[in-house]
């Protein structure tokens, strides 16, 4: 392949072809950290997410179609009934989002288990292990129990007390993986959770084999594991649309410690960090995935677009003959040909606006079918690690390929 210093040329383009934004539960006004201080065992994969991200998230796909929910099973299948906010927004909003079922496992020894309610259930069977136990919580119907004249968390939470039948202890500890939390599994519609980071890789393979509906918290660079990338090359996962860019503040147990970079610990004593990164995988429809981006031609990018100083924007590779467009802003308009874009594009994607080629990072090569490689004219190079990118001899960042989708 004929390598190039120059930017390439744009060649001419050819035809392209309510919910109520109610406020958190009641109950969240109290400090959540209650029994937060028991914790043993704080693992890096302690995390909670807060209610008003899980409430922004799920309305984004509300307005798209009001009845993305009405009807379904949902399972938040690494929550604690009652401490998690998932399980919280989804039984608070039961009747709004018209659910069939709310069900909710938690995990053997979560140490938030039983903060806000305890169930005898967490004692059962434990013997010498470590408490609280895992449990299934199911809930098929939210009814004003308080008669206040409203349903909300106050009544799931009397409904819950008062009917033992909605719980189940769980001999497998909790674990997705486990066969009680498959069969709950597989009588559900539609996964909502912030998993453990960790076992994300096998935690998207379980719903992807289970052809499930997701909505869950991962890292923007798990687009990148060989698990995933071809559901979003092939446009069956895709990223939500609530968060786009920043960080996000998740709650942690009292015994974590706060060494990372941003972390406050609110006037109550309850611990957050700022994580990076985050953001929500979902194979359900929502409408900022249908607005194309707004781009400027090449010309115009080079000579208006300030970002671009100094970057090697619009070079060609040299290993494949796909041209370098550093910030997704500056994908020129008028160019036909392949282009590798930052990771952080998937923000804006848009399937009807970009196809999605393949991607050029660590172990490229190794999954990449020979046939893509070859019309991507994709060439061994002496700093080749497994299909990087290389641009003037050197490995880029990682690199989405796109091409602009033609119209008929
Ligand atoms: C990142 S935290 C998120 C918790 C909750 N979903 C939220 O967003 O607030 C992941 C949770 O998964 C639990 N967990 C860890 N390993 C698990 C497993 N193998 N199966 C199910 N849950 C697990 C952890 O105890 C933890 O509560």
């Amino acid at each position: 392949m004929a390598k190039t210093e120059s930017r390439v040329r744009a060649p001419k383009k050819l035809g392209r072809s309510s919910i109520s934004t109610a406020a958190s539960p009641k109950a969240e006004s109290k400090p959540m950290n209650q029994g937060l201080g028991a914790a043993k065992t704080a693992k890096q994969d302690e995390f909670y997410t807060q209610y008003v991200d899980i409430q922004k998230e799920v309305e984004a796909y509300l307005e798209f179609d009001e009845d993305t929910f009405r009807g379904k099973v949902v399972y938040c299948n690494c929550d604690d009934p009652f401490e998690s906010n998932f399980f919280k927004y989804f039984a608070a909003n039961f009747n709004k989002l018209g659910l069939k079922k709310l069900v909710t496992t938690s995990y053997d020894g979560s140490p938030i288990a039983g903060a806000q309610l305890t169930f005898g259930e967490y004692d059962e069977g434990n013997g010498k292990r470590q408490k609280p136990k895992a449990i299934a919580v199911e809930i098929e119907e939210v009814k004003d129990v308080n008669g206040d004249g409203a349903t909300g968390i106050e009544d799931v939470k009397l409904f819950l007390e008062q009917n033992a039948h909605t719980r189940t202890p769980l001999a497998g500890g909790g674990d997705f993986r486990s066969a009680e939390c498959v069969e709950l599994l597989k009588g559900a519609d539609i996964v909502v959770t912030n998993p453990p980071f960790s076992l994300f890789r096998e935690y998207v393979a379980q719903l992807i084999e289970h052809k499930k509906k997701l909505l869950i918290i991962g890292n923007l660079n798990a687009i990148k594991y060989k698990v995933v990338f071809p559901h979003f090359q092939g446009n069956r996962l895709w990223l939500g649309p609530s968060i786009t860019g920043g960080d996000r503040e998740f709650q942690v147990p009292d015994s974590y410690p706060l060494d990372a970079a941003g972390w406050r610990v609110d006037k109550d004593g309850t611990k957050f960090i700022r994580v990076k990164g985050v953001r929500w995988f979902t194979n359900l429809d929502h409408g900022r995935r249908h607005q194309p981006m707004n781009l400027m031609t090449m010309a115009d990018n080079l000579k208006f677009n300030k970002k671009l100083d100094g970057k090697s924007a619009y070079v060609r590779f040299d290993n494949y003959t796909a041209i370098e467009v550093p910030f997704t802003d500056a994908i020129p308009s008028d160019y036909d040909g392949i282009m590798g874009v930052p990771i952080s594009f998937f923000d804006k994607y848009s399937p009807d606006q970009f196809e999605i080629i393949w991607q050029a990072s660590g172990n490229t090569r190794a999954s990449t079918p020979a046939l893509v490689l070859q019309q991507m004219g994709y060439s061994l190079h002496p700093d080749d690690r497994g299909g990087c990118a290389i641009l003037r001899g050197r490995r880029t960042y990682d690199r989405i390929f796109i091409r602009h989708r033609a119209t008929v």
